[in-house]
């Protein structure tokens, strides 16, 4: 059976061909969504469809290839296809996500962790979706702004998160919040949110994370219309500036962390600040025992391709615009770290370019790049995460994700204060 059918069939070109089906885009996220809440209510909200579309591949396999599979026989096989990944969805599960921009779901290993189940997922990037479906089994959805897309949400879930692209807010004036984002992705966030509380099902949390430029973009502007609008939409909101290095992390990396709860709750937020901040050790004594100070040596590999070591030409071009740099007193061209140091700088979504911001001494031979494997320590991702992508593609997914501590951190302070 193995050989006869797969999910990935769901993308075959003779297959789409055959079925000639307007709305492909998101078939396999219907399939892999439906399979992997199989023994869960959630399967409902996409049998019907999932249905239909395993029915008209095995249909097609049998006439095609003159095979002769059965429908139940292939659901067994597709359901086990998915169910056999590194970090399928906990059976006991305490409450409902969905992950929004998901990338490859450095938010969603956190809240498993934690004991959520996610219930939709949306990220347009093939190559992060390829990530996301060999770790989770499930095919993240696409466009977000489409209504193609927002339809598949099921209308009950307890946590929306995501971390959505930073962009301006018209100045129009003349409308307030919520109608001032539109046509910005964090109208769509809103418009979730928004659709949930018409039909009397309201989201509970709002877990955001953003660059921490966001707090003083368009002269903070962008994060004011942020709160105003989730306040409009009858949510308290805390955020908080949180660095990567205080959770176990050997990496400095501040992000922005937005937390919208229901103000019928009438509570407050505390967020956790990790060990390097003395509010921290006025209540976070206990958590803190579990996270350790760090050195970069903590994620780096035994014994690393020779091809992540750079050319004497890359290498003498860093030398040299560092040189540059310092001349016209902009600091350092490149940042080189050993085992000893404690942080490297911030892993950006840019690292497979030339990797100058974050390069290993060695000694003997000239510095060498993180290994992707090394960049997915630097963002917490456990050694089993599998990495199915090429090495740029790699080194742009987990420059663009969330450091998965940091998020758990949040999250564990979220589950006992707000949910
Ligand atoms: C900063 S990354 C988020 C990474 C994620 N938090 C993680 O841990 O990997 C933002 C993601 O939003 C995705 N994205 C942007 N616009 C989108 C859209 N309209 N629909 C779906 N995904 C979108 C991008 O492809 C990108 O992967």
């Amino acid at each position: 059976m193995k050989e006869q059918i797969s999910i990935d069939e769901f993308d075959n070109k003779k297959f789409k061909k055959h079925i000639g089906d307007i709305d492909e885009s998101n078939r396999k996220a219907v399939v892999t969504h439906f399979l992997h809440n199989y023994h869960n209510g959630v399967k409902k909200h996409y049998e019907k469809e999932a249905n239909k579309y395993i029915k008209e591949i095995v249909e097609y396999k049998n006439e095609e290839e003159k095979l002769n599979i059965l429908y139940d026989d292939a659901e067994q096989y597709l359901l086990f296809e998915v169910e056999k990944v590194p970090f399928p969805t906990p059976k006991d599960y305490s409450f409902k996500f969905i992950d929004l921009f998901a990338g490859i779901g450095g938010f969603r290993l956190a809240l498993q962790n934690l004991g959520g189940k996610c219930v939709f997922t949306s990220e347009w990037d093939k190559f992060a979706q390829t990530t996301y479906k060999a770790n989770f089994g499930e095919t993240p959805f696409g466009d977000i702004t489409k209504e193609s897309t927002k339809k598949y949400i099921p209308e009950e879930f307890d946590v929306l998160c995501g971390g959505f692209p930073c962009q301006p807010f018209s100045h129009a004036g003349l409308k307030k919040g919520f109608e001032d984002t539109r046509g910005t992705l964090f109208f769509d966030v809103v418009d979730i949110i928004n659709r949930r509380k018409e039909i009397g099902k309201p989201v509970k949390v709002v877990f955001l994370e953003n660059v921490k430029g966001l707090k003083n973009h368009d002269k903070g502007n962008t994060l004011k219309t942020i709160i105003e609008t989730l306040n409009e939409l009858g949510y308290e909101v805390a955020t908080e500036i949180l660095n990567s290095k205080n959770f176990g992390i050997p990496q400095n990396r501040e992000r922005i962390f937005i937390v919208g709860w229901l103000k019928e709750k009438n509570k407050t937020f505390r967020f956790p600040f990790g060990i390097d901040s003395e509010d921290a050790v006025i209540y976070e004594k206990e958590s803190l025992v579990n996270i350790k100070s760090t050195a970069v040596g903590d994620i780096l590999i035994k014994r690393p391709d020779v091809k992540y070591t750079i050319s004497d030409k890359l290498f003498a071009g860093h030398i040299r615009r560092r040189k540059e740099h310092k001349e016209k007193g902009n600091g350092f061209g490149f940042s080189s770290v050993n085992e000893k140091t404690q942080y490297t700088s911030t892993i950006s979504a840019r690292y497979y370019k030339d990797g100058s911001e974050i390069l290993i001494e060695q000694t003997d031979a000239n510095p060498r790049k993180l290994t992707p494997r090394e960049a997915g320590n630097l963002q917490g991702y456990p050694e089993n995460y599998v990495i199915p992508v090429s090495d740029n593609q790699a080194y742009k997914q987990f420059g663009n994700s969330v450091s998965v501590p940091v998020i758990q951190a949040v999250f564990n302070e979220i589950k006992k204060q707000l949910l």
